[in-house]
């Protein structure tokens, strides 16, 4: 019945392992995926920048914004949307954090 539904849901890492103001990158069946922690609030995206496709766990993070490594685009990682330049966004995946801190992703 639910399963449908809950089988999107996949375990990406914990909470213990990715601590606020820290990024990460992962594997969840077969895509590459960033996920960040911002003053707790856990985000995913795609890892990969919307410029010319450097992954973006190479890059930096300083709690707030994500920084490309390749030509320093910027970005907010709250909402994934573009600081410098301002027209551009990261792809954003359904993520969640349970109540024992494992962290699920939907990939799909
Ligand atoms: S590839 Fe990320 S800024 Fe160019």
């Amino acid at each position: 019945m639910s399963s449908a539904i809950t089988g999107q849901w996949q375990e990406a890492m914990h909470l213990d392992d990715l601590w606020e103001g820290e990024m990460e990158g992962v594997e969840i069946d077969g895509k590459k995926v960033l996920l960040v922690n911002i003053d707790g609030e856990v985000r995913a995206y795609k890892n990969r920048c919307p410029h010319q496709a450097w992954a973006l766990d190479e890059g930096d993070f300083d709690g707030q914004t994500i920084t490309c490594v390749r030509h320093m685009w910027t970005f907010d990682a709250l909402s994934g949307k573009g600081t410098n330049p301002d027209n551009c966004e990261l792809i954003t995946y359904p993520c969640r954090v349970e109540e024992d801190g494992t962290i699920l992703v939907d990939v799909r």
